[in-house]
């Protein structure tokens, strides 16, 4: 049976992760593909670290470089995460020709357009399933399995956990600084929470999914970014009784036609689709709690990916650890090591440049609609001050709550918001928050009925 060597920089969790699985599925792929994988070598930054992985001590080196050189690895894998190195090692093996498979979001996002264009110089691919949703196999879903829908709409949960921290605070009534400190107890955050809890991972993957999705490459810095840190849990049950669920969500919505004026030259532009003036972002919402995305609870993530053929589709499993992201590199493995044999890596390239006159909607322009907190002096007269101020704004108010049971001085109040653009919600909360009956920086939610 042939044989295919591969070379893998970084054996941590993915890495670990892959290497059981080879050690556990190697003879299955096999049969499946025909072809045999082999570890050659592997790259660690201390080779004396306890390893999930048995992997033998000939196999490890210090050394990145030299597996990438090796000329024995055909395939290699990154598995070493940041952006600074990655990048360098990714550029160095696909200027060998080599192709690379790798699960980094944070690399694929930032230097999509510059990686793939390596990859096209020196004919060979760069596969990223593992770089969104984990063991969800959305990237070959867009790229591939709906390659004859215009997508008019992704609303994805990509980030296990904040899901985790928000599904805990739904379900205990806690508050967000405990249940972080326990997901970092128990790993499911990470020391530095920062990357996961203020949204930043989540723009990462939205931005790959809008680039798939639309054809142009929209970087994580496009991408609007909210994260989860100011929910409070007054918030989680006000929604609740309302009728939703809050989640960080990714979304990718076409509003409209972009403008086809400016017509962008790109050799490496196939043709020329329709272009849409899409909204990339990231931020917590108020989702319906009859829509399935609503029960996608703890560290699970899912993705619903509307095309305009085939309707409504939703992808669900785990989008992070060592297994779950594991079965997504075998899987680029499998094409990668396939492609070399046919020598068909042109067949599916890593990204396909097609709605050349594509762009991103800056956020201020974008219609949503509002849950609005205050926190409000307990005085007659307070709420029509507000509501002076919304309606000379045009912005209509759909409901109001005064939440019961909260003594003193100072109450709590939550409005709906019908339809209005987020600037002006954004200028008028600067209004409501300057009046000195309100108590506290206004907590606003967007509202994504996804319907
Ligand atoms: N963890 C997940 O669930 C998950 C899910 C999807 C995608 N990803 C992505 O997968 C990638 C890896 O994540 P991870 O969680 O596996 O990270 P990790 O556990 O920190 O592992 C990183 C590995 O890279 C090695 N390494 C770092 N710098 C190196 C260098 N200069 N030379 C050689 N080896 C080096 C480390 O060596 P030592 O072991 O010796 O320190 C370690 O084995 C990241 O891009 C991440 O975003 C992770």
């Amino acid at each position: 049976m042939q044989q295919v060597h591969m070379g893998l920089i970084g054996a941590g969790t993915v890495g670990g992760g892959v290497w059981n699985a080879l050690q556990r599925n190697g003879a299955l792929m096999a049969s499946r593909l025909g072809i045999q994988l082999e570890v050659a070598a592997v790259a660690v930054r201390h080779p004396d670290r306890a390893r999930a992985a048995r992997i033998p001590a000939r196999r490890i080196t210090t050394d990145w470089k030299s597996v990438v050189a090796d000329p024995r690895v055909q395939v290699v894998v990154e598995l070493m995460g940041g952006t600074t190195t990655a990048r360098e090692a990714v550029i160095a093996a696909l200027r060998l020709g080599k192709p690379v498979v790798t699960a980094n979001k944070a690399l694929v996002s930032a230097h999509g357009d510059e990686l793939f264009a390596e990859a096209a110089a020196h004919g060979t691919n760069l596969y990223y399933e593992a770089s969104v949703a984990g063991g969800i196999p959305i990237i070959k879903v867009l790229r591939e399995s709906l390659v004859g829908n215009r997508v008019t709409r992704i609303a994805g949960i990509v980030n296990g956990t904040c899901n985790y921290i928000l599904t805990r605070m739904q379900q205990e009534g806690a508050a967000f600084g405990d249940v972080l400190a326990d997901a970092q107890r128990l790993g499911y955050a990470e020391a530095e929470p920062s990357l996961d809890v203020d949204g930043h991972d989540a723009a990462h993957k939205t931005g790959i999914l809008a680039s798939l999705a639309h054809g142009f490459w929209v970087t994580p810095a496009q991408v609007h970014t909210e994260g989860i840190r100011n929910l409070s849990p007054l918030d989680i049950q006000s929604a609740a009784r309302l009728g939703y669920t809050i989640k960080l969500l990714g979304i990718v919505k076409c509003l409209g036609p972009a403008d086809t004026t400016v017509r962008k030259a790109s050799r490496r532009v196939r043709d020329t689709a329709p272009a849409c003036a899409i909204q990339a972002s990231v931020y917590p919402a108020l989702v319906p709690r009859t829509h399935v995305l609503a029960s996608v609870n703890h560290a699970y993530n899912a993705v619903a990916v509307r095309g305009d053929v085939v309707g409504d589709t939703l992808f669900y499993g785990r989008g992070a650890g060592a297994e779950a992201t594991a079965s997504a590199v075998l899987s680029d493995l499998a094409d990668a090591v396939l492609d070399l044999r046919h020598g068909s890596h042109r067949r599916v390239p890593p990204f396909v440049a097609h709605e050349v006159n594509g762009r991103v909607v800056p956020m201020d322009e974008v219609i949503s609609r509002y849950y609005v907190r205050l926190a409000v002096l307990d005085r007659p007269g307070v709420f029509a001050r507000i509501a002076t101020l919304l309606a000379r704004a045009g912005i209509g108010i759909s409901s109001i709550i005064q939440p019961e049971g909260h003594a003193g001085d100072t109450v709590p109040v939550i409005l709906m918001i019908h339809d209005a653009p987020n600037a002006a919600m954004r200028r008028v909360l600067r209004q409501i928050a300057a009046l000195p009956v309100v108590r506290a920086e206004p907590m606003m939610i967007r509202v994504e009925d996804l319907d």
